[in-house]
């Protein structure tokens, strides 16, 4: 058998094939994934079914999301499908956290500085709501060792008044890497709830629930899931599990899949969280997507994926390192994520010579976010610091670019 090298090994690890990127250099997952073939196929097909809907059968209604809640729970290492519940977004899942969670005698709600919005908004209004106290862990000033100091800042604020924390495995707009291991841990010493958002990790980071016990997971479909938009994937604890949805639909009833039946109404919901499936949760295009995009991660492996990119990203560290870019340290963030310091450069230069060399990047607060994942290259890496690298030499010798 031929032997390989680790970096040949790696190299051989590239699952560029399985997408259609043309000539672009796609660093930009964290805004929005590419649809790997077979996904866009999926989606075709269940297009397709529904031209002439003979061919969309009962059980069309029912296998796409079993399949889904089966490849998710594998995903985080339980054999629980049923605490997944298939939803639109994250914020509709969140919704569903915040209005089956009372709000007693612990009054604090922890949140990293920056969340994203949706999670921001959930629990600036819950506090308003319950009279409790949002209290923000600030971004620490110095960038090396960025994820170990906020974790720190983090678990400073956890303390017996704390309810809720609720956080990402990294921050979304710079990468930086939460303990969530020694977050969870202290979070259960004090009873505290712990909700994690894995739409930027859930796929990259390998994320052990029976580990964390988090009280629930969110995780968009649309970016390190690569599934289609408009879809998102829930776990639930069985705490969670008696709740209120935030509607009622047929599917979700006991019996539904007894179609000559269903106004033979029930009390009773489906089993465990697929009480808070969305309506029209069975979306014959997207949820059989979302099946596809889940079964090509288990099989290339979630571990495999993160080193993988951990490989890509040490490798353009080692190559911006000449050009003295204030970086957080590898072990410090996600190993899919690079958050890159814009004060230094000339945005506009900076845009359109990226924008010229088909380097697609994004900009989040402070940062250029660059995010890598099993279809990036090396070459990817390649035309990310030969267009940084050309800009700032244009720079330093004061040059302007046309644009
Ligand atoms: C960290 C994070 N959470 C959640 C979302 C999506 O939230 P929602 O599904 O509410 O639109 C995004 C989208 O950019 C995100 O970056």
């Amino acid at each position: 058998m031929q032997h390989l090298s680790v970096k040949q090994q790696l190299d051989s690890f590239c699952k560029r094939k399985y997408f259609n990127l043309e000539s672009s250099h796609y660093l930009n997952g964290a805004y929005m994934s590419p649809l790997p073939i077979v996904t866009e196929s999926a989606g075709i097909e269940g297009m397709r079914r529904k031209r002439i809907p003979v061919h969309l059968t009962k059980d069309h209604f029912f296998l796409h999301k079993k399949l889904v809640r089966e490849r998710f729970s594998q995903l985080l290492h339980i054999n629980s499908p049923k605490n997944i519940a298939l939803i639109p977004s994250v914020s509709y899942g969140l919704s569903i956290i915040a209005n089956n969670t009372p709000c007693t005698f612990k009054k604090d709600i922890i949140v990293v500085e920056d969340e994203f919005p949706s999670v921001y908004y959930t629990w600036k209004k819950y506090s308003e709501r319950h009279s409790a106290h949002l209290k923000i862990a600030k971004r620490p000033k110095a960038i090396e060792n960025r994820g170990t100091a906020w974790t720190d800042t983090i678990l400073n604020l956890i303390d017996e008044n704390t309810h809720i924390i609720s956080i990402g495995n990294i921050h979304w707009q710079d990468g930086s890497l939460f303990d969530l291991k020694r977050i969870a841990e202290k979070a259960h010493c004090f009873e505290a709830l712990l909700v994690i958002d894995a739409t930027q990790s859930a796929g990259v980071i390998d994320i052990n629930v029976n580990e964390l016990k988090p009280y629930a997971l969110l995780a968009s479909s649309y970016k390190t899931l690569l599934g289609p938009y408009s879809m998102a994937v829930g776990y639930f604890s069985d705490a969670l599990c008696l709740g209120e949805p935030l509607e009622e639909n047929w599917i979700n009833r006991h019996r539904s899949d007894n179609f000559s039946e269903l106004t033979q109404y029930q009390d009773q919901y489906r089993e465990g969280a697929e009480r808070f499936d969305v309506g029209e949760s069975s979306n014959f295009i997207l949820m059989p997507m979302l099946a596809e995009s889940l079964k090509l991660l288990l099989n290339w492996g979630v571990n495999d994926i993160q080193h993988y990119c951990q490989y890509l990203s040490n490798y353009l560290v080692e190559k911006l390192r000449p050009f003295n870019i204030q970086l957080i340290n590898n072990s410090e963030r996600g190993s899919h994520y690079l958050g890159i310091s814009i004060s230094q450069f000339d945005l506009s230069m900076l845009n359109k010579v990226l924008s010229d060399a088909n380097v697609i990047v994004s900009v989040r607060g402070n940062f250029m976010r660059v995010s890598l994942h099993a279809f990036n290259n090396i070459e990817d890496c390649d035309a990310l610091v030969d267009a940084l690298q050309y800009v700032l030499l244009k720079q330093e010798n004061n040059i302007l670019v046309s644009a």
